[in-house]
């Protein structure tokens, strides 16, 4: 069973609505730019790439009924994407697709609406296609550093369905299977948001993947037991130094890493790089609503009163980093020099 995240589908934006898995696969279709608002802030998409598509699809489903000459549909895509980037603030791909499509826009030079119109779906299309294929150069490179027969630990959906296809920190696990190579995945719960169990174990058990679901407190233990020979996890945001923002939680599994001595692997699209962000202290960490650690299946776990922090990314710090695996190669002990560089293959 292959789940499609993300679809454009008879003239409209389709997407799977992952705050129902893994219950009820049910699928939204998105009428207005603020139906597509709503669907990543209420994480119905999420993951840094899809996040990224699906705003650029957003900023065309802004425009696609605007009865408007060019020059005011160019204004109107202007104000769709300062709105769409309001929607969540950690995931750079976020950014970097609307800066994509409003370049786009804003540069096409026919006074044609329907060209215009035609011209940012494309737009679109080619942002969601090179989505497929950047995941899986991803996962051809992050496989040269695995072996056969290893255990794997991954924090969060760095999947399929953070994704157009593969996912990022997946991606190896989708070819290893495909080559006949056999790995063993661990994926951790991830609290609050159980990223890991409900889409994670999910997607990997469906695709007949080797998969073991671990709540995140056991971490420590699979590494103690020789269990785990690498950690492979996504990321939302890498600053220029090499710094990562990825879901809470991924700080703690690079501190367990570096002391069991277990390569830490961070799997990067480009569009995830961030060259304008210095270090990690600049990145903007979304805080997400108490109830997520208070009721995370409904049913209250603490006092209803009790004060609540709830940061959905944490920053893991260059040096913690083994290596960055990026569609354009593989960076290792990252720094702000290597990472320029890797922008010029
Ligand atoms: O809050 P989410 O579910 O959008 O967070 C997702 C993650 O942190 C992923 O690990 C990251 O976006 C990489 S997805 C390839």
């Amino acid at each position: 069973m292959e789940l499609v995240t993300i679809e454009w589908k008879n003239n409209r934006l389709v997407l799977l609505d992952q705050t129902k898995l893994p219950n009820q696969i049910s699928y939204v279709t998105m009428h207005t730019v603020q139906d597509v608002w709503i669907a990543i802030n209420t994480m119905i998409v999420r993951g840094a790439p899809a996040i990224g598509v699906t705003a650029a699809y957003g900023a065309y489903v802004g425009i696609q009924n605007v009865e408007d000459n060019v020059d005011k549909l160019k204004e109107k895509l202007q104000e769709i994407t300062q709105y769409l980037a309001t929607s969540r603030p950690t995931a750079v791909n976020l950014f970097w697709a609307l800066n994509r499509m409003k370049d786009k826009g804003l540069s096409i030079k026919t006074s044609d609406v329907l060209t215009f119109k035609n011209l940012l779906l494309e737009e679109a299309k080619a942002i969601h296609q090179e989505d497929i294929a950047i995941n899986r150069s991803i996962g051809e490179y992050l496989l040269t550093l695995l072996n056969d027969g290893q255990g794997v630990l991954t924090h969060c959906n760095a999947g399929a369905l953070a994704t157009t296809k593969y996912g990022t920190a997946t991606a190896p696990f989708y070819l290893a299977k495909e080559k006949g190579i056999n790995l063993k995945v661990f994926a951790d719960e991830t609290r609050p948001r159980f990223q890991g169990a409900m889409l994670t174990a999910f997607e990997l058990y469906h695709a007949g993947i080797d998969v073991t679901l671990i709540t995140d407190n056991m971490a420590a233990t699979i590494m103690s037991q020789g269990k785990v020979q690498a950690v492979i996890v996504g990321c939302d945001r890498v600053a220029a130094n090499g710094d990562v923002a990825n879901k809470i939680g991924t700080l703690g599994v690079a501190i367990l890493a570096k002391h069991y001595n277990i390569p830490f692997y961070v799997a990067t699209p480009t569009p995830t790089i961030d060259l304008d962000c210095p270090s990690g202290a600049e990145i903007p960490i979304e805080e997400r609503h108490s109830s997520e650690v208070l009721k995370p299946t409904g049913q209250f776990v603490a006092p209803q009163d009790v004060k609540i922090y709830n940061p959905a990314f944490d920053v893991t710090p260059a040096h913690l980093v083994s290596a960055i695996i990026t569609e354009k190669g593989i960076i290792e002990h990252p720094c702000e020099e290597k990472i320029r560089a890797i922008f010029h293959k």
